[in-house]
């Protein structure tokens, strides 16, 4: 069990929160265990309503822990937690809300389009650097980003990898809300107890109707997995990696 999410279930909310501030919430893969789990008993049970996704400090999420992307990408393989924490939340069939302060990035960014309702700070930026680092986009974001907010800004953010603001990224529409940082939280709780509030059963049919696609959402999330898997072994990859923990500050 890692402590680096905190799991809360407070009257049908459960809050999952990155709680690894000192690494910007870099996500470990005893984190993608843990977050797995969370959805999972989440999704099984009658109790839970809603699921927010919240982090401690002032980052939201930094993506991928680099130093585990180097370490598969020097033979010691894709480990499969990332892969089945995509699976669980393109899977998970309770509402899902995201509070987000400050940066998301790549997986960051990425796991916000399975959200239904999104918060975030004035001083949010979501950005998928993926290319940069020679790897390409995962969690299903080459279907998603398209299909939520239109080819063009999907390109820019993806393929460029332009950072979208908070603004930017409401008018883009996958962004609900921005208010200001230390007001995220609270408005997404707000939300999910609004969520919460009402027939479950009505919640989980709507829902499940919307979201028609899951078939083909879950076939590109093998898909990207399986060039990411490739390109993870690439000279190109491991340079940005060892790039990036060697900067200097
Ligand atoms: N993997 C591993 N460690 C990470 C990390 C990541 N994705 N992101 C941040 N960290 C670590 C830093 O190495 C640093 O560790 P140290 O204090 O032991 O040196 C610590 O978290 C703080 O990060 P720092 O870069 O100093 O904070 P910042 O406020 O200047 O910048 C970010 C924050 C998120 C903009 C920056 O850390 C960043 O760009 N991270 C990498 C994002 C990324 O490319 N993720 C992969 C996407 S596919």
């Amino acid at each position: 069990m890692s402590d680096a999410v905190a799991v809360i279930d407070d009257g049908g909310v459960r809050t999952i929160r990155l709680n690894r501030p000192e690494k910007k919430n870099a996500l470990t893969l005893a984190m993608y265990l843990e977050m797995t789990r969370a959805l999972k008993e989440a999704d099984a049970a009658d109790a839970t309503r809603c699921v927010v996704i919240a982090s401690t400090g002032g980052t939201f999420c930094a993506g991928n822990d680099i130093t585990d992307f180097l370490k598969a990408s020097a033979g010691g393989g894709l480990d499969p937690r990332a892969h089945e924490f995509l699976l669980a939340l393109a899977r998970c069939r309770k509402p899902l809300v995201a509070a987000v302060r400050g940066a998301a990035v790549g997986v960051g960014t990425t796991m916000l389009l399975h959200c239904d309702h999104v918060v975030a700070g004035a001083d949010a930026t979501l950005s998928t650097p993926f290319l940069k680092l020679g790897l390409i986009p995962e969690a299903a974001s080459t279907l998603l980003a398209p299909m939520r907010m239109g080819h063009s800004r999907a390109f820019s953010l993806l393929v460029m990898g332009r950072p979208l603001t908070a603004v930017d990224a409401r008018e883009a529409g996958i962004v609900n809300t921005v208010v200001a940082p230390d007001a995220v939280e609270e408005a997404a709780l707000k939300a999910a107890r609004e969520i919460a509030a009402l027939p479950p059963t009505t919640v989980a049919v709507t829902r499940g109707l919307m979201r028609g696609h899951l078939d083909a959402i879950l076939k590109q999330i093998e898909a990207e997995s399986s060039h990411f898997r490739d390109l993870l072994q690439s000279d190109e990859a491991r340079a940005a990696f060892a790039a990036f923990l060697a900067r200097k500050k």
